[in-house]
C-alpha cells in the first residue's frame, strides 16, 4: 500500500491527538512525522494547519509550509467555514479546507485523492506490502513464523524483502538465520536522514535465500518510547525501497510495536492453543480496536497447534472473534535444528512443518485465497463462556 507521511502543525495536543488518529486510521497506512523529523528534511505528503486560532498567523503558517514541501497537499482546519478565510487559505497555498472537528469521510476522501495523485507522480514502483507479527505471549514462536515466512517470502517472489527485529535487547532474527549484523535497527533510526538505498546497503546484512535483515539493537533501552516517531519513518522509507517489509514486533504492546501495526498490511498475531495465548490475543485484539489500527487487517496464527489441543481450534475462533488463518504443528525437534545451525526450515528439506510455511507464504502472495476474516464482534458467547471458566 502507498505509505503517506503526515505533518500536524499545532500548538494544540488535543488537535494533534485527534487528526493524528485521523490520519492513522484512514484508508492508507500513513505515518506521523514528528515536527523535529521534518525539520530534519523528512518530507511530509499532507500537512494539516490548525487554523482555528489567530488566522493571519495561520495563513503565514500555510504559506511557510507551501515554500517548503512544495509537493504536499496542505489541510487547512477552521472553526468556522468563512468565506474570506477559505479564499486567504487557499491563496496561502493551501489544497483543502475543513471545519472543526474534520468530517472522516471527507477527511479521508482528501487523503484518498492525495494518494492517488501521489502514486501517479512517484511512478512505477508497485506499493509495499508490510506485515507485522505480533506475539500473543513471549516463546509463542513470533521470531520463528516471522523468520520462516521472510525466507519464504523472498525464495518464492524475487521480490525484494526485508524482515526488521524491533526487540529490544539482543533480538533474535539474526540468530535464526545464522548471520552477524554490523549495524543494527539503532543504526537506522539514528541516520534517518540519510538512509537512502546506498545507506540501507550498509546497514542490512543479506541473508542466501535474498531475505535482508536489518537486525535488533544490542540496546536494552532501545528502540524505546522515544523512537515511535523515528521508527514510523524508518518504515516509510523502507517501503520505497522493499516490495516486502516483515516486523518481528515481539508480544509487548508500547509506542514502537504500536508504529509498527499501524503501518502493517496485515498483522499477525501469533499464539499457541493454550489458555495465556487466548486470554492475551483477546486483549490485543481489543487494543487493537481502541487504537483504530484496523482489526480487519489481523490474522490469527496458532503455531505448536498439536492434538490434542488444550483448546479446540472453534472455540479460540469463537472467544477471538476471527477465524484462525493458518496453524502450524509442533515439532520441536525439526524447528530447534533449524535454530541452532541457524538455517531457517524452508532450506532444510521436506518436513510437514516447513510445507506448512509454503502454504503461509503463498497466501499471502495470493490475497485473492485469503480466508475472509469474521467481522469483528461476532463473538459465539457460549465459546467464550465456555472459555472464561478456563481461568
Ligand atoms: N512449531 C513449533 N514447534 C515446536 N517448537 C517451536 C515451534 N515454533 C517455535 N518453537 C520453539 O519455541 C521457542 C520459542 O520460539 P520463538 O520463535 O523464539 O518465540 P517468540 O519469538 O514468540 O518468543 C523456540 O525454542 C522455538 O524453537
Ligand atoms: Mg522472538
Amino acid at each position: 500500500m502507498a505509505q503517506l507521511a503526515g505533518l500536524i502543525v499545532s500548538e494544540d495536543d488535543g488537535f494533534k491527538k485527534h487528526v493524528g488518529r485521523m490520519l492513522r486510521t484512514g484508508p492508507i497506512p500513513l505515518s506521523v512525522l514528528d515536527e523535529r523529523l521534518a525539520r530534519d528534511g523528512a518530507a511530509p505528503d499532507v500537512i494539516v494547519v490548525d487554523a482555528r486560532g489567530d488566522a493571519s498567523s495561520a495563513m503565514s503558517t500555510i504559506e511557510r509550509m507551501r515554500a517548503t514541501a512544495a509537493g504536499a497537499g496542505i489541510f487547512a482546519v477552521a472553526l468556522a467555514a468563512d468565506p474570506d478565510l477559505i479564499l486567504q487559505s487557499m491563496r496561502a497555498g493551501a489544497n483543502e479546507f475543513f471545519t472543526w472537528p474534520p468530517p472522516e469521510e471527507t477527511f479521508h476522501n482528501a487523503i484518498r485523492r492525495l494518494a492517488g495523485r501521489r502514486e501517479t507522480a512517484i511512478g512505477s514502483k508497485p506499493p509495499a506490502t508490510t506485515l507485522v507479527f505480533f506475539g500473543a505471549k513471549g516463546g509463542a514462536g513470533t521470531t520463528t513464523v516471522a523468520v520462516n515466512c521472510g525466507v519464504e517470502l523472498a525464495r518464492l517472489s524475487k521480490r525484494s524483502t526485508v524482515i526488521v527485529d524491533l526487540k529490544a535487547g539482543l533480538g533474535e532474527v539474526s540468530l535464526f538465520l545464522g548471520v552477524r549484523p554490523r549495524y543494527t535497527l539503532i543504526d537506522a533510526i539514528d541516520n534517518l536522514h540519510r538512509l537512502d538505498r546506498e545507506f540501507l546497503r550498509e546497514l542490512v546484512v543479506k541473508h542466501k535465500s535474498g531475505l535482508e535483515i536489518l537486525a535488533g539493537a544490542d540496546h536494552f533501552d532501545r528502540p524505546g518510547a522515544g523512537d515511535a516517531g523515528a521508527l514510523e519513518e524508518l518504515f516509510r522509507l523502507l517501503g520505497r525501497q522493499y516490495d516486502y517489509i516483515l516486523i518481528d514486533a515481539g508480544s509487548q504492546i508500547n509506542s514502537c510495536t504500536v508504529a509498527a501495526l499501524y503501518t502493517a498490511d496485515q498483522m499477525f498475531l501469533i499464539g499457541n492453543p493454550d489458555v495465556p495465548s487466548v486470554r492475551n490475543a483477546q486483549r490485543l485484539l481489543d487494543r487493537v480496536r481502541q487504537l483504530g489500527a484496523c482489526g480487519e487487517r489481523v490474522r490469527i496464527v496458532m503455531n505448536r497447534a498439536a492434538e490434542p489441543f488444550p483448546i479446540p481450534p472453534k472455540q479460540i475462533e469463537s472467544a477471538l472473534g476471527h477465524p484462525i488463518h493458518h496453524m502450524f504443528p509442533s515439532d520441536y525437534k525439526t524447528v530447534s535444528a533449524a535454530l541452532n545451525s541457524g538455517v531457517p526450515l524452508a532450506l532444510t528439506g521436506n518436513s510437514d512443518i516447513a510445507s506448512q510455511f509454503d502454504r503461509f507464504t503463498r497466501l499471502i502472495l495470493d490475497p485473492n485465497a485469503q480466508i475472509a476474516p469474521v467481522a469483528a464482534g461476532k463473538k459465539n458467547a457460549l465459546g467464550i463462556e465456555r472459555l472464561a471458566s478456563l481461568w
